[in-house]
């Protein structure tokens, strides 16, 4: 007895917990809400509503038009890591998502909001949290002191387009290292201290010293448009690394007096700064200072003196036009050095001689640079990054790029460069990424780039056309080639890209040297290819550019807007994600079929369709990809989604997306509307704003689900399915469970099915009146009376004597027939359905064997359904064969087709059967 009564107590609440597990996983779809798992897709953000991450966070939800918020986070998966809620909601009710205990992101954009001290409570891995508001400036928020203290792992906070001068002392945790007001009304930066008193102790006696030990790590006050006054020693006790004050109106200077005592870095772009701000690097020792998109033209020898400690300058987009020839000697610590978009080129003169600078990268993109003068950067011998794209250079030498040893990354894309002289790249030993895109080379040879050995990563492009020789650089990992109009590789003997692992090709055309060639990509990973005529995957071992790709985990596929019929997708063992866009299917003469295209991808996980006049979408289209975890359509004209493809909902992948559809109005897709709404195991997204057009002249923009809703009888298969489903989900989850180390399982497992039951409204199932209903059309009636039922009710010990249950014979007079089947197939062991090819093409007989595949879905184990085929039938001719299939064993089949029965062999396998039947129910 100690038994039973330990695992109930032990029990019940693993089954309120298994309850509340299920209400939790079926709940997916989120009406307004994006949910997503940025590692399957890295792009979706270009798909759809997005929820920008912090790095290491994948899975989001973002919901838009919020005005009920509880309402809306009901639907949301509690497991998110982070949540982007936009809408309006007025205020924020105490644990008011005290359900996502594994949130670490958490944005707002919901108006004037109010929130209480117990918003944000049950948070404990909140690591970002920000309010938002992008019309002009500035809504009011009122937070509590206490509403953001017991945050314990807060690191980013972030108010947006806010004024906060309604809130004071607001408690900041001590894990905060980022801090952000930008567009806010702050006035003067004193006003920080009334804000945050942890934050910025100020010389106020009536704040006691704070426990504040770490400190903040940066402190952004951007983009106020206001906050033009310091205060005396206003930010006394902040302290800080790095401060950002882009387009504010404050003059550097001022931050001498503000009691700041430390800081690393400083950005001030854009707030029309005219002098390098000599005196405040000098005070706070700066490390870091961007003064990006300012006016200043000339450097003062005076104020470079006064950088001395500076690693970090940006000077980009200042309209400099002379750099002091002292430049770099004044500056002996400075790493990186960010000169783009000025006028340097004309007189650009780099010091010459030894210098002892300490130099890594240089940015001189965007400088109208015609030459690089001989050994132009000898005297950066540390330098390991140099960008001069965008600039009017024409011809490169080794001369130039001499006594750059150490240079890893070279960017000469968007110059006038027309040609390589060879060994060119012979003075930079240690080069791995070199960009040449935007040039006007046609040839390029191997041979022009060697020298560097270790050369991985490779850009070329051409604007018209770019024909590319061997040798290829034997270290090669990326190559990405452009051309408009067409990319030749010479291969005259098939030379492979041994390590090559991404590939991107942006042109019309591919060719190749020699017709009957092909290049071998042995190691490539990810496969890019954009405007590419289709035939380049094509199935002409010919044609084929790319045999065999074993390694091959992503391709990007967008097309010139061609037929697909050249399109072949072999040889790609492992490939996870597809991507295929702008190209045609339904061309003529030669449509497309999808499951024909997909067939040899047993591994696919992410299949992204974009603008692909798919037309009709029907279970056959999806056969086989059994992985899919995402599927997402976009960009479609008149997408039909047939009945067929509720075969599939148990196996649909866990997200389908829809974007920018517009759908075929046919009651043929009826399902759609009560899947999209209670999709047991699929996040379905992007339904309820499709429209559908009624044929090619329909401008109507129905909307999907209300053509379905209005139009469409309401289909009774779905509710059946959803039923059905949900149980066989619980089943399967318990015979999982069903171990036989673990006893007590058992309880668990029969209390379940007793729950279940009873919760379903079923009978209890021992009751059963009769052995055998059995299903037969008019047609076949003369068979069954005078050969079936007699063999099978001839009584013991001669016959099997079972209890037969036959419409026409056991159905009370009056009553209503569907009814009576319901209830009949119910109360019999099993049911047989006499099949021929007469009962196929009769209505009511097919209503008959659906309502026994429905309840053999709904009760597995329990119910039994049997068919008999009384004449050669192709089994894919029956309503629901794909399901049936699934459920049905070789056993539940019987062929009377071969002449003449053999009613004994017939009964004793029929008795078999029942028996097994039998024994099946009762464990
Ligand atoms: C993302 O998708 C867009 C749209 O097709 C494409 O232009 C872009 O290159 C893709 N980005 C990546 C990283 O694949
Ligand atoms: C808050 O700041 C705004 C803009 O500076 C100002 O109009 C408003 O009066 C201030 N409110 C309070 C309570 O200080
Ligand atoms: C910078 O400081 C020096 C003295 O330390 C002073 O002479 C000079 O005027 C200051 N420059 C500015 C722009 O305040
Ligand atoms: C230089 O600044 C521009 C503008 O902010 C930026 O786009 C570029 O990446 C920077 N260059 C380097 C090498 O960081
Ligand atoms: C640089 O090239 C651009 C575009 O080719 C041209 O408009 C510009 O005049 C050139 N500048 C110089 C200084 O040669
Ligand atoms: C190849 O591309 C992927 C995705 O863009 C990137 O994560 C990976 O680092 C790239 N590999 C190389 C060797 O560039
Ligand atoms: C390709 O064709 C050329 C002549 O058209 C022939 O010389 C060469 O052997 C062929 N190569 C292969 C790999 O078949």
């Amino acid at each position: 007895m100690e038994r039973p009564l330990l695992s109930f107590t032990l029990l019940s609440p693993l089954l309120l917990g298994l309850m509340s597990l299920g209400r939790m996983s079926w709940a997916w779809t989120a009406p307004d809400c994006t949910i997503a798992d940025s590692s399957l897709l890295p792009n979706i953000s270009y798909y759809i509503p997005f929820c920008s991450l912090a790095p290491g966070l994948h899975l989001f939800a973002s919901c838009s038009n919020v005005k009920d918020l509880a309402q809306t986070l009901t639907a949301v998966p509690r497991d998110i890591e982070a949540l982007c809620l936009q809408g309006t909601v007025p205020f924020l009710p105490a644990d008011a998502f005290g359900h996502f205990t594994t949130l670490q992101l958490l944005r707002l954009q919901l108006g004037t909001i109010s929130i209480t001290s117990g918003t944000f409570q049950g948070l404990n891995q909140l690591q970002h949290l920000s309010f938002e508001h992008h019309a002009p400036c500035c809504l009011s928020l009122f937070l509590p002191p206490d509403a953001l203290e017991h945050l314990r792992l807060l690191n980013t906070l972030s108010f947006h387009g806010y004024c906060l001068n309604y809130s004071q002392n607001i408690q900041l945790p001590i894990s905060l290292r980022h801090l952000t007001v930008r567009h806010s009304c702050l006035i003067e930066l004193r006003e920080l201290q009334g804000l945050f008193p942890n934050l910025v102790p100020g010389s106020s006696p009536t704040t006691s010293p704070s426990p504040w030990t770490s400190f903040l790590e940066e402190l952004d006050l951007s983009a106020n448009l206001q906050l033009s006054q310091v205060g005396n020693r206003a930010l006394d006790g902040l302290q800080l690394r790095s401060l950002r004050l882009d387009g504010t109106p404050l003059s550097a200077l001022d931050l001498l007096g503000s009691g700041l005592l430390h800081l690393d870095s400083l950005s001030l772009e854009g707030t029309r700064t005219e002098r390098l701000p000599g005196n405040v690097t000098r005070y706070f020792e700066l490390v870091a200072l961007d003064l990006g998109r300012n006016q200043i033209q000339n450097l003062e020898d005076e104020d470079l003196l006064s950088c001395q400690s500076l690693e970090f300058l940006s000077l980009h987009a200042n309209g400099l036009q002379l750099l002091p020839s002292r430049f770099l000697n004044d500056l002996p610590q400075l790493q990186r050095l960010n000169l783009s978009m000025n006028k340097l080129g004309p007189t650009l003169v780099l010091p010459e001689g030894l210098v002892s600078s300490n130099l890594r990268v240089l940015d001189l993109s965007h400088n109208e640079l015609c030459v690089l003068p001989y050994r132009a950067f000898s005297s950066l011998p540390q330098l390991q990054e140099l960008r001069l794209s965008g600039n009017n250079i024409s011809n490169l030498s080794s001369e130039s790029l001499e006594g750059l040893r150490w240079l890893k990354t070279l960017d000469l894309s968007w110059n006038q460069i027309k040609t390589l002289k060879p060994g060119w790249l012979s003075s930079l030993p240690a080069l791995t990424s070199l960009n040449l895109l935007g040039t006007h080379l046609e040839h390029i040879s191997g041979k022009q780039l060697q020298g560097p050995q270790k050369l991985s990563h490779l850009q070329l492009g051409s604007l018209e056309m770019l024909e590319i020789y061997p040798p290829w650089p034997p270290a090669l990992l990326s190559l990405e080639v452009r051309a408009d109009v067409y990319i030749q590789f010479g291969v005259p003997s098939g030379e492979p890209f041994l390590f090559l692992e991404n590939l991107t090709l942006q042109t019309s055309n591919m060719l190749l040297q020699l017709d009957n060639n092909t290049i071998h990509f042995p190691s490539l990973r990810h496969l890019t290819l954009r405007g590419c005529s289709p035939y380049i995957l094509s199935g002409h071992q010919s044609h084929r550019f790319f045999p065999q790709l074993p390694l091959l985990e992503h391709l990007h596929f967008w097309s010139d807007h061609e037929g697909a019929d050249d399109l072949h997708l072999f040889g790609m063992p492992s490939l996870r994600v597809l991507e295929l866009g702008d190209l045609d299917f339904l061309c003529q003469p030669t449509s497309v079929k999808l499951e024909k295209l997909l067939k040899e991808l047993p591994q696919l996980q992410v299949l992204v369709l974009s603008n692909l006049n798919l037309g009709n979408l029907s279970a056959s289209s999806f056969r086989g990809l059994g992985p899919l975890r995402l599927l997402l359509l976009n960009s479609e004209w008149a997408l039909g989604l047939d009945s067929s493809l509720q075969e599939l909902i148990p196996q649909m992948p866990q997200y389908v997306y829809f974007s920018d559809i517009t759908f075929t109005c046919q009651c043929e897709s009826s399902w759609v509307g009560p899947w999209a709404t209670q999709a047991p195991n699929t996040f379905v997204y992007g339904l309820e704003k499709s429209i559908c057009m009624a044929n090619a002249s329909d401008y109507s923009k129905t909307p999907l689900l209300s053509f379905l809703s209005g139009h469409c009888s309401h289909d009774p298969e779905f509710q059946s399915f959803l039923t059905s489903f949900t149980l066989v989900f619980l089943l399967i989850f318990l015979s999982l469970l069903g171990c036989p180390k673990w006893p007590w399982l058992h309880y668990l497992q029969t209390l379940f099915h007793a729950w279940w039951w009873k919760l379903g409204g079923w009978r209890p199932r021992n009751q059963f009146h009769y052995d055998v209903f059995i299903s037969y059309c008019e047609q076949d009636r003369a068979w069954v009376l005078k050969e079936l039922v007699p063999a099978l009710e001839k009584p013991l010990p001669v016959g099997e004597g079972l209890r037969l249950c036959l419409p026409e014979r056991d159905f009370g007079v009056g009553q209503d027939r569907m009814d009576a089947m319901v209830a009949s197939m119910e109360s019999s062991r099993a049911t047989l359905c006499v099949l021929s090819c007469q009962a196929l093409g009769s209505p009511w007989c097919n209503l008959e064997l659906r309502l026994a595949t429905y309840h053999l879905m709904a009760k597995p184990g329990t119910a039994r359904l049997l068919l008999l085929f009384l004449e050669p039938i192709d089994r894919r001719q029956l309503h629901s064969y794909h399901r049936l299939a699934r459920w049905l064993q070789k056993e539940d089949y019987f062929d009377v087709s071969q002449g003449r029965i053999e009613w004994d062999a017939f009964s004793e396998k029929l008795r078999k059967r029942l028996r097994k039947a039998g024994q099946e129910r009762e464990d």
